[in-house]
C-alpha cells in the first residue's frame, strides 16, 4: 500500500534516496552537485559544462530578472539557487527533504558569500507560510516524488505562491504510459527511491491546466537525460573504490544498475524529460512571457557575474 498522505513517510523516503551522503553523489554528479538532466549545448559536451548550460536555460526559460524573488521547490545541493542569486541577481529561496543537501548547500552559500540573497532550508514545500508569494518558481526534478494523485493538490499550491504574471518552470521525468507496477518499479521502490512514481506528459499537463495554470512552453529533454546518466554511471565507476568504502558493495551496486538502466531507458524512449513553462494568468496584464524562444536560445555571452551588495 503507498502511504503517499503522510509528510512524515515523504520525509523517510527522501532521507532514504539523498541522505545516503553528500560524499557519494559527489563521486559522480558535477563540480554544483545538480542531480538531474544537464542540458548539452555540444552532444559530446562534459557534465560540468552541461550542468551550467541546464542552470542557465531554466534561469532563461523564467525570464529571471534582478530583484525576482525565485522559490527552488526541491533544490537539492542548492545549485540553481547559487547560481540564480549570483547571474542573475534575485532573491533566491530553495527547500529541500533532505537534511544533508540542506547543509551542504547552506556552505555553498556561504562560499559564494551569496547570504542575504539566497537561503536554503530543509523543509517541506506544503509548509511554507500561508501569504508567501513569489515572482518565479522552479521545481526541478520534483514531481517524481509527488505522487501522480497528489498533482492537483501540488499544483494548486504552488499557484498559490505564485504572484499574478509569474511563472512556474516544472521540469521532470515521464513515463511513455500510464505509470504500472513492475518488477522494475518493485526494484526502485524497494532499494533506491521509495515513493517514485512517473505520470505521461498529457496527464501532467492536463492536471497543470485544471490548477489555472497558462502552458506557455514545452520542451523534451529526453536524450539530454540519457547523456546525464551515461555520464553518472562512468563517473561512479571511475570512483568504484571510494565509492564501496563511503556506502557499501551493495549500495555502490544497487546505484550503478539504477543508474544505468534510467540511462538505457531513456535511450529506448520509455521513460523521457520534459520542462514546462507555464504562467500565472494576470487578469490585469498580458503575459510576461515573451511570444517566441528566440531570447532563451541566443547564444549570447552567459550574465557576468551580480556584484553583492
Ligand atoms: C532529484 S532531486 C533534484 C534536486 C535539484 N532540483 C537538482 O536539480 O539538482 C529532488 C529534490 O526534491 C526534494 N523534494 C521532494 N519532495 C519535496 C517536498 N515535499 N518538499 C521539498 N522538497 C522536496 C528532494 O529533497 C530533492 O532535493
Amino acid at each position: 500500500m503507498r502511504t503517499w498522505e503522510t509528510k512524515r513517510h515523504d520525509q523517510k523516503a527522501i532521507s532514504f534516496h539523498y541522505d545516503v551522503s553528500n560524499d557519494f553523489y559527489a563521486l559522480f554528479l558535477d563540480t554544483r552537485m545538480v542531480y538531474t538532466c544537464a542540458y548539452y549545448r555540444d552532444p559530446n559536451g562534459d557534465l560540468d559544462q552541461a550542468q551550467a548550460d541546464k542552470l542557465d536555460l531554466v534561469c532563461r526559460k523564467l525570464r529571471l530578472t534582478p530583484g525576482d524573488r525565485l522559490l527552488d521547490i526541491g533544490c537539492g545541493w542548492g545549485s540553481l539557487v547559487v547560481w540564480a542569486a549570483e547571474r542573475y541577481g534575485v532573491e533566491a529561496y530553495g527547500v529541500t527533504l533532505s537534511a544533508a543537501q540542506a547543509e551542504w548547500a547552506a556552505a555553498a552559500i556561504r562560499r559564494a558569500g551569496l547570504e542575504g540573497r539566497a537561503r536554503v532550508d530543509h523543509r517541506d514545500y506544503r509548509d511554507l507560510p500561508p501569504g508567501l508569494r513569489f515572482d518565479k518558481i522552479a521545481a526541478v526534478g520534483v514531481i517524481e516524488h509527488i505522487g501522480i494523485r497528489n498533482y492537483a493538490a501540488y499544483f494548486a499550491r504552488v499557484h498559490e505562491l505564485l504572484e499574478p504574471g509569474g511563472l512556474f518552470l516544472n521540469h521532470g521525468i515521464t513515463h511513455e504510459k500510464h505509470w504500472r507496477r513492475s518488477s522494475q518499479t518493485d526494484f526502485l521502490e524497494r532499494y533506491v527511491f521509495p515513493n517514485g512514481e512517473l505520470d505521461n506528459v498529457t496527464h501532467t499537463l492536463d492536471v497543470l491546466e485544471r490548477a489555472r495554470f497558462e502552458v506557455l512552453d514545452v520542451e523534451a529533454l529526453r536524450a539530454h537525460y540519457a547523456r546525464t546518466t551515461r555520464q553518472w554511471v562512468e563517473r561512479l565507476q571511475a570512483n568504484a573504490d571510494r565509492a564501496r568504502a563511503l556506502v557499501s558493495e551493495r549500495v555502490y551496486r544497487t546505484w550503478l544498475l539504477y543508474l544505468a538502466a534510467a540511462s538505457v531507458s531513456f535511450r529506448q524512449g520509455s521513460i523521457g524529460l520534459y520542462q514546462v513553462v507555464a504562467g500565472r494568468r494576470d487578469p490585469a496584464a498580458v503575459t510576461a512571457a515573451p511570444t517566441t524562444r528566440e531570447s532563451v536560445y541566443a547564444r549570447a555571452e552567459r550574465p557576468a557575474l551580480a556584484r553583492a551588495s
